[in-house]
């Protein structure tokens, strides 16, 4: 038979992945040890401290997906890890281990972007989706808006030229002192707030182009709170919450639907940590229904890091005979 089996590793942040992927498609196991704990009082990840708690883990999370795939290293066809963008010291771990495997297994070493992983994990939710797709791919660390004429062919359509949709939230959710990680912190708020509350300003939302930014806003939102409290007035956080995550998701929105009124697209695919948002999930949804268009997007556990997405992404590699040479780094500022 010709199945092919891609033990896959993640490390590029504060989660320790590792996962077994049949055929790009097929999760036989996906283990994710979270380091969130860790990290929460310090309001964000510690570099260091990720990268000590990787090496204590790497290994028995390997050694869970395979026990749970219920799959021998024999039977694996190829190594993937996760080699950028992320945490160098984080990334640095995973891939020494995936690295090690390979060599001893004598199989392929495939080194995965992990913004590749994301838009992969809409596939193995989605088997059904059929190119061209338009991607929006949001996470802590980038917001691309993308074109797939067909699959493993993307063209990049724009990108945020400051902070990333989901750093935006995480700021905004320290600025609040609402908890860590601060996306979900927003949206749990956000549901007791008024979105129309405060008027935030709506960055790039009418140029002509498929570009973001987001650190205009989140100076906003800090400027708003610093003008209350001159004045004396008390803060009505989940008000303030609600209309800035209402600004994000308009400006979102409105830059996907350009993107499928200006070129031919059956389907509209969203990927990334951001894209577990609810509230953004529905509107979008809503919005391509308009005009006919299915919404796809991963399960909630496939949105945030994982080592499963890795293993999707991988096997397209291995499909084409694109592995890496043991001589691969660690590239923490790599980009799609
Ligand atoms: O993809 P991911 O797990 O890691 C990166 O590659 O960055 O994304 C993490 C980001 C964080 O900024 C987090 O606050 C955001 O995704 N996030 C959310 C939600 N869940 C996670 N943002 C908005 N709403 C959410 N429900
Ligand atoms: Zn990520």
């Amino acid at each position: 038979e010709n199945d092919v089996l891609i033990l896959a590793v993640e490390s590029s942040c504060d989660e320790t992945a590792a996962a077994v992927v049949k055929n790009g498609l097929d999760v036989l196991s996906n283990i994710v040890a979270s380091q969130i704990d860790l990290h929460r009082k310090y309001g964000g990840v510690v570099p260091e401290i990720a990268s000590r708690k990787h090496l204590e883990l790497i290994n028995p999370v390997i050694e869970e997906a395979l026990q749970t795939a219920r799959v021998t290293y024999d039977q694996i066809d190829g190594v993937a890890a996760t080699y950028g963008p992320g945490l160098v010291g984080g990334l640095l771990v995973g891939l020494s281990a995936a690295k090690a495997l390979a060599y001893v297994l004598h199989k392929p070493f495939i080194g995965v972007n992990h913004i590749a992983g994301h838009i992969y994990a809409n596939f193995i939710s989605n088997p059904q989706i059929e190119p061209p797709v338009v991607c929006l791919t949001i996470s802590g660390g980038h917001t691309d808006l993308l074109y797939f004429k067909e699959l493993g062919d993307y063209q990049i359509l724009g990108r945020s030229r400051d902070d990333a949709a989901g750093e935006a939230f995480d700021k905004i959710a320290r600025v609040l002192e609402i908890g860590y990680p601060g996306g979900p912190a927003v949206e749990k708020i956000s549901k007791e707030g008024d979105p129309v509350a405060v008027d935030f300003p709506r960055p790039f939302i009418n140029e002509d182009n498929y570009d973001f930014s987001f650190s205009g806003l989140k100076t906003a939102v800090i400027n708003y709170i610093h003008n209350q409290k001159q004045k004396g007035k008390k803060l009505h956080i989940p008000d303030i919450a609600a209309s800035f995550q209402q600004a994000v998701i308009d400006v979102l929105l409105n830059k996907v639907m350009k993107a499928v009124q200006e070129r031919e697209v059956k389907s509209v695919i969203l990927s990334g940590g951001v894209a577990a948002n609810k509230t953004l999930r529905q509107q979008l949804s809503m919005a391509l229904a308009e005009k006919d268009l299915p919404l796809y997007t991963p399960l909630l556990k496939l949105c945030t890091d994982n080592a499963a997405m890795i293993g999707a992404a991988a096997y397209y590699q291995y499909q084409k005979g694109d592995f890496a040479p043991f001589s691969l780094g660690a590239a923490a500022n790599l980009s799609l």
